[in-house]
This record gives structure tokens, sequence and C-alpha cells, in this order.
């Protein structure tokens, strides 16, 4: 049995979460710690199942922390980096960009530095592995898909800061050397995910016969991945990718908003045994997103041909997974909905 010890940063998160659970559960004899701020986006609960697992620690604390992390760094023999965390909602980082910058470009930064200072000695056999979007490429017409070639083009605070922070982890590989990896992945969807996007702020207004709030006029694209293909991907690519390269991930899953609140309302009125139609009846469109990009689509061949991965559900498929999800665990929903959501869901909603 290989032994490693690897940080995930950002685990208490949606997608870390996912990421956190596989590797605990597929390598017993890895140690995995989860460093975690604890956001209004990250909670324990979301591990619960393997928080009392021997391989596993938790440390709650923050990236841009450079004094922790050097103790974090001399604690640990870490062999490896996931790097997850960050602010990942765009309309807050319209809101309120600085905290954008400072997570997702400083604390990147800092936890560049940390690796590269512990592991001078010696980079073989280590990785620094950071996870971010394909936001960073900007927006789509109609036609064609993001390649691993596509020229950045961020247009939110939030990719702009995360391009930022791709363009200083290949600074670190070309200046020092530091054996750095790069993927970039679409939009994710499953279990644990946070009700301020999409999917999960539309499963919950249904639920309680809310108004669904769809941006604009609906025709804006997303490229849709379940969430334990991404971490699958993840696993993947830290033991296989090649350092120095990125890899795009994605789902071949287009949905226009519009088309995919209409089939979530077909299926909760199933679930919830109400006629049809009743669900469709709370769409509502509001004013845009600023700056609001048409279309997302990833071309994920490279990953596919030099890895073998593909996504492993039909959309349909995963969203009736992700309902059933929502609608057996209200407990956790409440939680997060609770206390901060509110005043975030005021703010966010009331003037549009
Ligand atoms: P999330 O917001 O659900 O989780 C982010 C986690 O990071 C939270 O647990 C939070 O507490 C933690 N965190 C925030 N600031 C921190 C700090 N300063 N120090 C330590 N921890 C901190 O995000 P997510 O949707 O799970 O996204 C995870 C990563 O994947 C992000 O880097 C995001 O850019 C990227 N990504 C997300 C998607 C998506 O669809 N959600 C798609 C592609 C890439
Ligand atoms: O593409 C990857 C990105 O996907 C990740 O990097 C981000 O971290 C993640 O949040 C996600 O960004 P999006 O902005 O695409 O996701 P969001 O769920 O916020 O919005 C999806 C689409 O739905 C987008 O076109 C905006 C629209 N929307 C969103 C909300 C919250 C609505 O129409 N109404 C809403 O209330």
């Amino acid at each position: 049995m290989s032994t490693r010890t690897i940080l995930i940063t950002g685990g208490a998160g949606f997608i870390g979460s996912h990421v956190v659970r596989l590797f605990v559960n597929k390598y017993p004899g890895y140690t995995i710690v989860n460093l975690d701020k604890l956001t209004y986006a990250g909670n324990l609960a979301n591990l619960i199942d393997i928080e009392h697992a021997p391989n596993y620690r938790f440390v709650k604390g923050d990236i841009c922390d450079s004094g922790f992390l050097k103790n974090l760094f001399s604690e640990f023999p870490f062999d490896g980096i996931i790097h997850l965390a960050a602010e990942s909602h765009v309309d807050r980082s319209i809101s309120n960009p600085m905290e954008f910058i400072m997570t997702n470009v400083l604390g990147t930064v800092h936890l560049l530095n940390e690796a590269r200072h512990a592991w001078k000695a010696d980079f073989s056999g280590k990785r620094f592995y950071h996870i971010s979007t394909d936001e960073v490429y900007g927006s789509l017409g109609t036609e064609g898909y993001f390649t691993e070639e596509s020229r950045y083009d961020p247009h939110s605070p939030y990719s702009a800061s995360k391009a930022s922070s791709d363009h200083l982890v290949r600074a670190y590989h070309d200046t020092y050397g530091l054996p750095t990896l790069i993927s970039n992945c679409s939009n994710n969807y499953g279990s644990y995910h946070f009700p301020e996007k999409l999917i999960p702020l539309a499963i919950n207004n249904i639920r309680t016969n809310k108004p669904v709030p769809v941006y604009g006029n609906g025709e804006n694209i997303r490229d849709w991945l379940f969430v334990e293909d991404h971490a699958r991907a993840i696993d993947l690519l830290y033991h296989k990718g090649k350092n120095g390269e990125t890899y795009n991930i994605g789902g071949h899953n287009e949905w226009k908003n519009i088309d995919l609140i209409r089939l979530l309302c077909k299926i909760m009125d199933r679930k919830l045994g109400r006629p049809d139609g009743t669900s469709a009846a709370l769409i509502t469109f509001v004013k845009d997103r600023a700056g609001h990009d048409l279309r997302y689509a990833i071309d994920s061949g490279k990953l596919q041909k030099e890895l073998g991965w593909q996504p492993s559900l039909q959309f349909e498929e995963g969203l009736e997974k992700t309902v059933d999800w929502y609608l057996g665990h209200q407990d956790w929903v409440d939680g997060v909905t609770s206390g901060e959501y509110q005043y975030y869901y005021q703010q966010q909603y009331e003037q549009r």
C-alpha cells in the first residue's frame, strides 16, 4: 500500500468535499489533510461520513495566512497539494471583488511560496495541482469549444481572479521548476452544492414555492458535469497527469438555463406529486447578471485520449439523483440557508 501525505485545500466546500471523500476512501494508506477556512461556503457536515477515518485530518485555517501555512508545512511532510480553496460565486464577486483577489490570487501565491520553500531540497515525486475553471476562457458564441489552447479572456472579478491564479501557477512552474498541474472544469452539479448556485437554488425555491429567478432571457448556456465525475478526473490527473500541463474537464452536456430549469421543474413536479406545470409557473425572468457570459462548452479530448476519462452519467439521471439528494437532506439545506444566506438572498434578489 503506497503512503503519501496530501494537502487538500477547500475540502469542506462543494467539490472539495467530494474529492476528500474519494481520496480518504480509495487510498487508506494516504494521509489526507483538509485545510479549510470554513467560510459561509465551507461546511464540515459535508464530510460527516468520513470525519473519523484514521487517514483523515481536518485543519481550520486561511490560505492567506503565511505564518499559519509555515507551521502546517512543518507539521506535515506533504507530497502533494490539491488546491480547491477559493471564493467561487460569480454574483458575490460582482458585489465584493476584494475577497476574491485575497483568497484566489494572494492565497494561491502564499501556497505556492510555501510549497516551493518546503520542497526546495527535492521536487521529485511532488505535485502542486491547481483546480481552475472554464470561465478563464471567457465566453463562446454559438459555435466551438474551449480547448487548452484557448485564449484567456475572463469577464467577472471571479474569473479574472482565477485566471490570475492560473498564470501565477504556470509562472512558478516555468520560473522555479515547481511541479504544477492545472485543470479547468465546466459547471459542476450534485450533492452538497451551496444553494446560491443555479441548480440547488432552483430546487430549494421550487420546494418552498418561491419564484425561480432566471437571469436575462435564460438563453445563456452552461456545460454541466456531475461532481463525482469531476472528482474522478482530479484523482486521475493528480496521479497520472503531466507536470506543467493544463487539462480541460467538461460534461459534453450543454444546456440553456431556461431549458435546464424547465427540465428541473418537470422532475420536481413528479417527485413532489404536484400537477405537471406547477413548478414551471414559478419561473421568473429577472435582471441579467452584469457581464454575463453567453456560453461555456469544453473540449475535454486531451483528458479522454491521454487518460481515458469519460463522464459517467447522463444529465437527466444525474439531475434526478441530485433532486433526490436535496429532498432527502432537508436538514442540510435548512442548516446552510439559515443566517447569512437569508441576508445574501435579500441583497441579491430583492433588487432584480
Ligand atoms: P465552494 O465555494 O463550494 O468551496 C470553497 C471552499 O474553500 C469552502 O469550503 C471555503 O470555506 C474554502 N475557502 C474559501 N476561502 C478560503 C481561504 N482563504 N482559506 C481556506 N479555505 C478557504 O467552491 P466549489 O464550487 O467547491 O469550487 C472549488 C474549486 O473548484 C474552486 O477553486 C473553483 O474555482 C473551482 N471550480 C468550481 C466549479 C463549480 O462548478 N463549482 C467548476 C470549475 C472549477
Ligand atoms: O463554469 C464553471 C463555473 O461554474 C465555476 O467556476 C463557478 O465557481 C461556478 O459557480 C459556476 O459559475 P456560473 O456562474 O456558471 O454558475 P451559477 O450557478 O451561478 O449560474 C449558472 C447560470 O445560471 C449562469 O448563466 C447564471 C444563471 N443564473 C444563476 C443564478 C444563481 C440564473 O439564471 N439565476 C440564478 O439565480
